[in-house]
């Protein structure tokens, strides 16, 4: 095990010494202007570029002003001190996150309206107004107080997406305590390890979560994972009443019981502006899974200020994010950025195409949604059962559209465009990571020509770059690495508890500069097109390419949803190119097929990235957050089987499926 994770890092590092060469067509349609009013006063590209460059010749005036939006108890002095590679951001400010997502609403006329607009997979709703949510978080942070949590004491929370997450985050936020979320799809395992390693003394779940017409009993992952955990000092159950479950009563606790008897009212916490605010674990190819720390007051800076332009929230707004609560997206997204900014958010707790394939646009036509913020792998597999489904509704609410997680290829992007919004809505596809805290490279609706396939350009106060293995800037199109060139206010601080880990695997490669990671190229116009993971670009006859592109030309062809490229080792060009393919629904799997796909690749981005094999797949093995897992399908075409890690796979019967075939 050792060896390979050795001979990995060798291979990775030799990657770095040339650039990516990048074999997409250049050059790709703007697609036209769409019309579209901004609420804000970001309207125009000219606008865009005036403020991105004020932000780039005074950077702590930009950052300055947008902190001063929100409410400080005691202002900071200075905005930044950065001491490579390490921030600190508004220093000496005391302000409280809660306060400034809930309190600062409730002298204005957003007090009864909707904070959220909850739905379940069996059709429950409720509705929380900003007073209501108000009364909710500070009861269950009076919760906690009473149960012994102090200020910088970790929390759990394993729950799936109720409201009750959401309360349970902004009650820490509230008290000072730092909140770890898990995703409700997570093993026992895994738990178990981010709990021991955020040292955490309390876990919020819930005996059961909706999935695809199951109650998942996420109560149950939590009894494995801290059987033996004596830190876990106690565990509150918001109780569904779904499995009629006896509590231990020497540690566990039920929500509703805890909260009837307590006080309604909690004053806020004034925090200093770099207190810890969350941890939340991302798992890389390798190694141990690594605790982002994030920090209360540059965090809440820019997660307000891109949400607010970036998805141009207006008070008549009704905004749905998909992403789950227990992912980076959940936290900026669905969470802190739309609350901040006084916004309608629509929560959704089931999967969606569950009872059936159009539960998706069913939500949207009747809860009239407004702004919809999804992934790509989502909306390839709605493109791939067809057009019936989203045009069986009236889809006319929405007015933004949004992605993220991955490169949209231009082909889903042109189906989201056209098929789902009508030409109408601006998409912004936004780029950015857990480490980055909030969206960095994105168009901005109504400002930003847009280019399929392209997240397009740094927001105003990003410095970011494509560069070399010697830190010189690409020429235009050359493929390189993507980095940030000056601190940011919602930069990650940390990796919990490896201080060591965070100044290799982020200021390692380029001193001073942030290493994303990611490979990307710049076009001539400076719009980056992120070529994926570096991990995940191939070698093959000495040119290194991105696999996200050669995956784009392939579903560029019609008869293609998805699919996912590897590089396996050949004895003569060094590597050959696999191409796992998972077809329309209805197109037939057919050896002809394959001959055609191949040559389709020849002939959009040339013979250099033609497949030497092509596989038919049903689906594609993901990461529960949909990221396709490229290293277990290396190890399927390399050696038939997988060594490595699978806990974090989606579908495990989607690698059965693989291996089934190979046999
Ligand atoms: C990685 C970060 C950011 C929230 C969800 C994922 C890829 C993300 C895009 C995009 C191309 C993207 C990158 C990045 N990625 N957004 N718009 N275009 N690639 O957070 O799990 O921390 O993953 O996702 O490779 O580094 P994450």
């Amino acid at each position: 095990m050792k060896s390979s994770i050795q001979k990995k890092k060798n291979l990775t590092s030799k990657l770095h010494e040339e650039s990516i060469l990048s074999v997409q067509k250049v050059g790709e349609v703007v697609s036209k202007p769409v019309e579209f009013k901004t609420n804000g006063d970001l309207n125009s590209f000219e606008e865009y570029k005036k403020i991105y460059h004020k932000a780039k010749k005074n950077p702590n005036k930009f950052w300055g002003e947008i902190a001063n939006k929100l409410y400080w108890k005691k202002p900071w002095t200075n905005v930044l001190k950065w001491k490579p590679p390490f921030a600190k951001w508004f220093i000496d400010g005391k302000t409280n996150l809660s306060y400034n997502c809930l309190d600062v609403h409730l002298a204005t006329s957003r007090r009864n309206k909707a904070a959220i607009i909850f739905e379940n997979e069996i059709g429950g709703t409720r509705t929380l107004t900003y007073s209501q949510l108000h009364t909710e978080v500070c009861k269950f942070a009076n919760v906690l107080l009473l149960l012994g949590i102090k200020k910088n004491d970790t929390v759990g929370i394993y729950m799936g997406m109720v409201p009750e997450a959401v309360i349970a985050m902004l009650a820490c936020a509230r008290i000072g305590v730092i909140h770890n979320v898990v995703f409700g799809g997570f093993s026992a395992e895994a738990l178990k390890e981010r709990m021991i390693d955020s040292n955490a003394k309390l876990i919020v779940t819930t005996d059961g979560t909706y999935r695809k017409g199951e109650l998942v009993n996420l109560r149950k992952t939590v009894d494995k994972a801290t059987k033996e955990l004596v830190e876990i000092q106690s565990i509150i159950v918001l109780n569904r009443n779904s499995l009629k479950i006896k509590l231990d009563k020497n540690r566990e606790y039920d929500w509703d019981d805890l909260m009837k008897n307590v006080n309604e009212k909690n004053e806020a916490k004034w925090l200093d502006s770099e207190h810890p605010l969350f941890v939340l674990y991302t798992s890389g190819s390798t190694g141990k899974p690594k605790g982002i720390f994030h920090t209360l007051g540059g965090y809440m800076t820019w997660v307000y200020y891109t949400c607010k332009n970036v998805f141009d929230l207006s008070d008549n707004d009704i905004y749905w994010c998909t992403a789950d609560i227990g992912w980076i997206t959940g936290h900026s997204y669905v969470t802190y950025g739309p609350l901040l900014n006084g916004a309608t958010i629509f929560m959704y707790e089931g999967a969606l195409n569950y009872p059936s394939a159009d539960r998706i646009w069913d939500i949207i036509e009747r809860n009239k949604i407004n702004i919809l913020y999804t992934a790509p792998t989502a909306i390839r597999s709605f493109m791939r059962l067809g057009d019936e489904n989203p045009n069986k509704h009236n889809l006319s609410s929405l007015r933004l559209l949004g992605t993220v997680g991955e490169p949209i290829n231009p082909e889903a992007w042109l189906w989201y465009f056209n098929v789902i919004g009508k030409k109408r809505c601006p998409i912004v596809d936004t780029w950015w990571q857990t480490e980055t805290g909030g969206i960095m490279i994105s168009s901005l609706p109504g400002a930003t020509p847009m280019k399929p396939g392209s997240a397009s350009l740094p927001l105003p106060g990003i410095q970011a770059d494509v560069v070399r293995r010697d830190g010189s800037s690409c020429k235009p199109d050359e493929g390189g690495l993507l980095v940030i060139k000056s601190p940011w206010s919602s930069m990650l601080r940390n990796i919990w508890g490896d201080k060591e880990r965070y100044k290799k695997t982020y200021f390692g490669d380029f001193k001073d500069w942030y290493f994303t990671g990611d490979g990307a190229r710049k076009d001539k116009d400076g719009y980056f097109w992120i070529m994926g993971r570096v991990d995940d670009v191939v070698n093959v006859s000495g040119h290194r390419l991105g696999t996200a592109e050669v995956e784009s030309a392939l579903v560029s062809h019609k008869s293609v949803a998805e699919s996912a490229v590897i590089a396996k080792p050949d004895e003569i060009k060094g590597n050959s190119l696999v191409a796992f393919v998972t077809l329309k629904v209805g197109t037939k799997a057919t050896t002809e097929l394959k001959e055609i796909l191949k040559n389709h690749v020849s002939s959009e981005i040339g013979s250099i990235a033609k497949p030497d094999e092509i596989r038919f797949t049903d689906s594609l093995p993901k990461t529960r957050s949909g990221k396709i897992m490229r290293r277990l399908l290396r190890e399927i075409a390399t050696n038939g089987h997988i060594i490595g890690d699978t806990t974090t796979l989606e579908d495990y019967s989607s690698l059965e499926k693989l291996r089934d075939d190979e046999d």
